[in-house]
């Protein structure tokens, strides 16, 4: 499935599975892109679902809606006439649901991370190489102006060879995981308590990997893990549950470690730090999206992004800005100045994913990121929780591929040589 192009789609049709935070940004950036219809939308809740259809009035886009059991959704995916599933639930329910909407014949785009397990991975692979069907992990972060910039520079040999890429989702969440109502069924916090190791690793690694072309020319091969105790979730659930005993079930639980820091090494003998770390009180957010080449280095955070290709220190603003101007990709040039007009989440990044996507879609192209992608990314959520369970040890990084990644080519059209024909509406 690397590289494969299901044939064009005039105008997409599309179901929404998940109406709390994710499904509607993705909603409401798809709403202005021209040859596409949503055509169902599914929540367990139905205020949700009713809620995203009340946002599509006055627009062509008239869906299905489906709610009020748990297993709804799977009346979206079996809908005929839906060719593109989102599905935005929380992410251990995205295996399950990628695979029955493929076996219903529909492509899919998944939120972060597509799998939580290996069988998962696996299941996921099986089902669209059977059924040939795009399954594409929709990794926002890879689209950031800095990530695709860095991304043509290393095409273009900037870097020499890259080296070793340091990598992150560190930002606080620990409001947002104690907050009664803020994700359904507090799912977060209770995954914070059920598992161990990197539990988000895609948004920094996603970048990274396609940077070093991982399953395409290089592979992971395998990864240590190490996490720290937790200092901080078991004391604010317990803060919280003498003022409130709504929260008495939280503070009895054993919460995993407040940072995770994992290493994977590639076959070909490069290294990536991924770091996770949702606890600290921390202001500023970070990806830190450090690559380390033979001829020079790139770094994002702490901000402002900043490239060094001498022994002088970073480069100064002026040659910097030179840079940017001769590596920034059409990709980032033609779509990230509409994403921000339309004022598209993350920075325009969710317009640049989705519209490329659909774009894909109507031109009959490869999509950016393919299942195999979508998997290895995933994969550090079970493979990081098994290293840290085992005393840090080294585990293997099972090579979703099969032996493919020697001959897959690079698949991210960030010039734009093809397609590119897709309307943004304002
Ligand atoms: N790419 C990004 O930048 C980004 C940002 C936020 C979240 N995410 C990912 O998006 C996903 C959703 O996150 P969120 O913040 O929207 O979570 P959320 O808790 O706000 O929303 C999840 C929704 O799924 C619904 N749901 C639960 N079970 C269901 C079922 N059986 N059938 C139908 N609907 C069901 C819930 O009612 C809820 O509305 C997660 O996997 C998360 O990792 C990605």
């Amino acid at each position: 499935m690397s590289g494969f192009a299901a044939p064009k789609i005039e105008s997409v049709r599309i179901g929404v599975i998940g109406l709390g935070h994710r499904g509607p940004s993705h909603i409401q950036v798809l709403r202005h892109l021209d040859g596409i219809e949503i055509r169902a939308l599914c929540d367990l809740l139905p205020e949700r679902a009713e809620a995203a259809r009340h946002s599509l009035e006055g627009t062509p886009h008239k869906p299905t809606l489906y709610s009020g059991g748990a297993s709804e959704w799977k009346r979206l995916c079996e809908q005929p006439d839906i060719d593109l599933v989102y599905i935005t639930t929380p992410y251990y329910m995205h295996a399950s649901m990628a695979v029955y909407a493929m076996e219903c014949g529909k492509h899919v785009a998944s939120e972060v991370p597509i799998a939580s397990t290996i069988g998962d991975c696996w299941k996921l692979i099986d089902t669209a190489e059977r059924t040939r069907r795009h399954c594409m992990m929709l990794e926002n972060y890879a689209y950031g102006p800095f990530q695709v910039l860095t991304l043509n520079m290393a095409r273009k040999g900037f870097f020499g060879e890259v080296v070793h890429g340091e990598c992150a989702y560190n930002t606080s969440k620990m409001s947002n995981n104690f907050g009664k109502n803020f994700y359904w069924d507090m799912w977060w916090l209770k995954l914070y308590a059920a598992k161990r190791g990197n539990i988000y690793p895609t948004h920094g690694l996603g970048s990274v990997a396609q940077i070093m072309n991982i399953n395409r020319g290089d592979r992971f091969d395998f990864l240590v893990s190490v996490e720290s105790n937790d200092f901080m979730m078991g004391a604010a659930a317990r803060q919280l549950a003498a003022r409130d005993d709504f929260y008495r079930p939280f503070a009895g639980k054993e919460y995993r470690g407040n940072v995770n820091t994992s290493i994977i090494r590639t076959v070909k003998g490069r290294t990536i730090m991924v770091q996770h770390d949702a606890t600290s009180p921390r202001g500023p957010h970070s990806v830190i999206h450090a690559i380390t080449g033979t001829k020079a280095l790139a770094q994002e955070y702490p901000l402002p992004p900043r490239i060094s290709n001498s022994l002088k220190g970073w480069l100064p603003q002026k040659d910097y800005d030179d840079l940017v101007r001769q590596y920034t990709p059409a990709i980032t040039t033609r779509i990230g100045e509409l994403a921000r007009q339309i004022g598209a989440g993350h920075g325009g990044t969710d317009l640049l994913e989705d519209w490329h996507l659909i774009d894909c879609l109507h031109n009959g192209l490869p999509l950016d990121q393919d299942v195999y992608d979508g998997v290895a990314w995933s994969s550090i959520v079970p493979l990081s929780e098994w290293s840290v369970l085992n005393r840090s040890g080294s585990i293997q990084i099972p090579d979703f591929t099969r032996g493919a990644w020697q001959t897959n080519q690079p698949n991210m059209d960030i010039d734009l040589h093809h397609g590119g024909n897709t309307r943004v509406i304002g």
